[in-house]
C-alpha cells in the first residue's frame, strides 16, 4: 500500500472510532459550543439534513438552515455569492445540490469546510460512511462479503460512494447489480470500480430470486426519477421488490439496507423483520455525522488531508476531504 492508501484507512478508522464512542454515549456534550453548522440544501432532504442538525445539536453546537425558496437566489443572486455569504455565518457548510459540479465550485471559493451532502448523481460520502459502518456492525467475517445492489445503480449517488469506500477497507467483496430497466451502469464505470477496489467480481443480473440465499447484504434504492432524462418510473417493480416471501429465503445473517426515502422497493411488512436494518442506518447516520463534524472542526485530520498529493491522486479522497 502506498502512503495515501494508509492515510485513507487511518482516516476511516478514526471516523469509525469516534462513531463507535458516540454511539456508546461517550462524548463531550458541549464540545461544539459556539460553532455553527449551515445546512444548504438545494434539493429535498429529510435524513441527511436532519441528522446533521441532530448531530450538531447533540454536541452543543448551533445550526442554521438555508432555504433556497426564500433566499436572495430568488432575486437573481448567484450560487457563488450565496456561498460566500453563508460562510460568513458558519464554521462549516453541508451542501446538497442537483448539479454535480457545484460542490467543487463551492470548495474553490470556501474558506471553511464544505461537506458534500449529495451532488447530483455523483456522490454522497457521509451516506457511504454510515452504510459501511452499518455493514461492519452486522457482517463480521473475514470471508468475501457478497453485496447485491438492487435498483437504480446508474444514478444512485449513495451506491457510487459506497462502492468507492469499500475500497478503503481490507475486506474482499463480490458485487451483484440487480438493476431496474435503464438503470444499468456503463461498462466503463464497472471497470473503473473494479480497478480501484478490492471487489473480486461484479455481476449484472436481472432476476433477484436467483441466488437470493447467497447474499450478505441487499442494498436497495429507489428509481431516481429526477435524474433520468427519459423518466420511465411506471415499470412493474415486482421482480425487484423486497417482500416477506423473498426475505424468508435470505441467508440467516443477511441484512437489508436502503438509504431511504423508499417508494415501494421494500414492503412495510418487512420493517420489523430482523434482517431489516434501514432504520438502524438512519440512527447510525447521526453518530457518523457527529464524528465527521467533530473531526473537521477539531482538525484531527489536517495532516492527512492537506497534501497536494492527496488532492491530485485520488478522486474519492479529494471528495471525502470535503465532506
Ligand atoms: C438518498 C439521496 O439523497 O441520495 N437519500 C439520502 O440521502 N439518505 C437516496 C435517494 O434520494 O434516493
Amino acid at each position: 500500500m502506498d502512503s495515501v492508501d494508509n492515510l485513507t484507512k487511518s482516516n476511516l478508522n478514526s471516523i469509525f472510532h469516534f462513531t463507535h464512542n458516540f454511539k456508546k454515549g461517550i462524548m463531550p456534550s458541549s464540545c461544539c459550543s459556539g460553532k455553527v453548522l449551515c445546512n444548504a440544501f438545494f434539493e429535498p432532504s429529510t435524513r441527511t439534513s436532519m441528522s446533521f442538525e441532530t448531530a450538531m445539536l447533540q454536541m452543543g453546537g448551533s445550526v442554521i438552515n438555508f432555504d433556497v425558496n426564500t433566499s436572495g437566489i430568488k432575486k437573481g443572486e448567484t450560487f457563488e455569492d450565496t456561498l460566500k455569504t453563508l460562510q460568513e455565518f458558519s464554521d462549516m457548510i453541508v451542501l446538497r445540490h442537483p448539479e454535480k459540479q457545484k460542490i467543487f465550485d463551492a470548495i474553490k471559493i470556501s474558506k471553511i469546510p464544505i461537506i458534500n451532502g449529495g451532488n447530483g448523481d455523483g456522490e454522497h460520502p457521509t451516506q457511504a460512511l454510515l452504510d459501511l459502518y452499518t455493514i461492519q456492525e452486522y457482517i463480521n467475517t473475514n470471508k468475501t462479503i457478497h453485496i447485491c445492489f438492487v435498483g437504480d445503480i446508474k444514478y444512485s449517488r449513495t451506491i457510487h460512494s459506497l462502492l468507492k469506500i469499500l475500497a478503503l477497507t481490507e475486506q474482499f467483496y463480490e458485487i451483484t447489480f440487480c438493476c431496474y430497466p435503464d438503470c444499468v451502469p456503463d461498462l466503463s464505470y464497472v471497470n473503473e470500480i473494479k480497478r480501484i477496489s478490492t471487489i473480486k467480481e461484479i455481476h449484472v443480473i436481472e432476476n433477484i430470486d436467483i441466488n437470493i440465499e447467497k447474499y450478505d447484504v441487499f442494498y436497495c434504492t429507489r428509481y431516481q426519477s429526477e435524474r433520468h432524462k427519459d423518466c420511465k418510473s411506471d415499470f412493474d417493480i415486482a421482480p425487484w421488490q423486497i417482500n416477506q416471501n423473498r426475505v424468508n429465503k435470505m441467508k440467516q445473517t443477511a441484512i437489508i439496507l436502503h438509504p431511504l426515502p423508499r417508494n415501494n422497493e421494500i414492503l412495510t411488512e418487512v420493517d420489523n423483520d430482523r434482517h431489516a436494518k434501514y432504520f438502524e442506518q438512519v440512527k447510525n447516520g447521526v453518530y457518523v455525522r457527529m464524528a465527521v463534524i467533530y473531526t473537521l472542526l477539531f482538525k484531527e485530520l489536517d495532516n492527512i488531508f492537506c497534501t497536494e498529493e492527496y488532492n491530485c491522486r485520488n478522486q474519492l479522497l479529494s471528495e471525502i476531504h470535503y465532506w
